[in-house]
Order: C-alpha cells, then sequence, then structure tokens
C-alpha cells in the first residue's frame, strides 16, 4: 500500500508548484508574517556536502543562527560525516520499527521523529540531491509510519554553480514530491545559484535569506 503511494501521489502538482514556484534567485517563504507566532520549535538540520566549509553548509549555519536567535532548539546532523549504511530494502522494520542497522542514524531518528521542523540543505550533484543526502532520507523508511502524516515543517536549502533556472526543477520536484507524501509543510527554499568553490556564497545574499528564514521561525 505504502509502495503504491509513493508512486501515484501527486507528482504532477508537484511538479507545477515547483516550476511555477522557483525563482533561481529568490527565497520563498510562505509564512504568514502577520501571524505570531511565539511557540519554540524542536528543528532537525540535515547537511549534504563533503565540504565543511562548503557553500550549503554555510547556508545551514546562518539558518540556524536566525533560528537560534528566535530560541529554537536545532539539532543538526552532517549526513557526510556520519556512519549511515543505504538501506538494504530487507523490510525487517516494517517501515515502522528497529532497523538492522546499528549506526549513526539512531542518533538522528528520535530528533526526526520529535522535530516540528526538519531543514534539508545540500549542494546539487548532477542535476540531483547529494547521495550522502539520500542515504539518510532512505533510512526514513523505518520511521516512516512515525513521521508520514505528522505535524513538521521543512525547509530546503540547496546550492549548485551553474545558473540555470530548469536544472534545479529535478531536486525541487524530488523535495516538493516527499514532502506531499510526508504530509510536511515547507515553509521556504532558498535555491543559491551560480556558487562554485566553497564559501562563494559568502558573496552573495543568499545567506541573508537564510538567516531571515530562521529569523522568520
Ligand atoms: C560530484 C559533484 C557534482 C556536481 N554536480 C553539479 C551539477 O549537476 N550542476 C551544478 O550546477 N553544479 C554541480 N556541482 C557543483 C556544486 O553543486 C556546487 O559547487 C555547490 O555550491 C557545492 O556546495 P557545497 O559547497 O555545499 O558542497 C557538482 C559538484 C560535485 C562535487
Amino acid at each position: 500500500m505504502e509502495r503504491r503511494e509513493f508512486l501515484k501521489k501527486s507528482a504532477l502538482a508537484a511538479l507545477g508548484t515547483a516550476v511555477a514556484g522557483t525563482g533561481i534567485v529568490q527565497a520563498f517563504n510562505h509564512i504568514n508574517d502577520n501571524e505570531s507566532n511565539t511557540d519554540k520549535m524542536k528543528i532537525v538540520v540535515l547537511t549534504g556536502s563533503p565540504r565543511k566549509n562548503g557553500n550549503s553548509a554555510y547556508l545551514a549555519e546562518q539558518f540556524i543562527k536566525g533560528a537560534e536567535e528566535k530560541g529554537h532548539e536545532v539539532f543538526r546532523f552532517d549526513c557526510a560525516f556520519k556512519q549511515v549504511e543505504p538501506c538494504r530494502a530487507c523490510n525487517r522494520c516494517g517501515m515502522d520499527g528497529p532497523c538492522i542497522f546499528n549506526d549513526d542514524f539512531q542518533e538522528l531518528r528520535p530528533h526526526l521523529i520529535e522535530a516540528d521542523m526538519v531543514v534539508f540543505a545540500m549542494p546539487m550533484y548532477y542535476f540531483s540531491i547529494s547521495a550522502q543526502m539520500k542515504r539518510v532520507i532512505d533510512r526514513f523508511y523505518a520511521i516512516n509510519g512515525q513521521i508520514k502524516g505528522a505535524s513538521k515543517k521543512a525547509a530546503f536549502l540547496m546550492t549548485y554553480a551553474d545558473t540555470a533556472k530548469k536544472e534545479a526543477e529535478p531536486m525541487l520536484v524530488h523535495y516538493h514530491t516527499l514532502m506531499d507524501y510526508l504530509g510536511w509543510t515547507s515553509v521556504s527554499e532558498v535555491v543559491a545559484s551560480g556558487v562554485w568553490t566553497a564559501g562563494s556564497v559568502r558573496n552573495t545574499d543568499y545567506p541573508q535569506q537564510a538567516y531571515q528564514l530562521g529569523r522568520s521561525l
């Protein structure tokens, strides 16, 4: 049932949203500015680059700075520096149970389940999300029953070297389709184009967008 749902969920709707809403030089913040929200959130930030001082890591840092200034509790998990096995599809977990692997995902698991918000920060690798990030997302499988349909917010911070909007679409479609499947609400995407060398994003206004996103929560 779950697998069928993976496929039949509204990929077309997500595509429409991403294509219509993807301005590469903009961050899209769908938060209602008029809505005062004093609730402190538990936020998980997943980073997906092997470059410690890279562009997506810097966006994540700026987001965290803003969120912590507003009193939110942030748990950061650097996927590229953790030992997380790729899902083996043994289905021992039944999509809602213990995983056969006793690795660093165990550290993340309770935070993901409890999180009010999950932020994905990563570089584009060959027009897609980085393998370091995907490996961790695939392990959501063992907690699928606990996170699917849970009331969570999400945000997406991505960096890439080229500037063509079209090239960012596969990652955004992936993200929106995942959000649609999980039933999480995407509040914002920061799509940082034209950044190649580690740290070059610092010379753009994308870090400010990420910071403002954190502050806006
Ligand atoms: C393996 C690999 C694949 C990449 N693929 C793309 C790509 O398809 N399109 C692109 O514009 N940039 C690509 N890049 C460049 C990175 O997306 C870019 O440098 C990004 O800012 C890196 O973010 P980071 O500093 O957080 O690692 C690639 C880089 C690497 C190392």
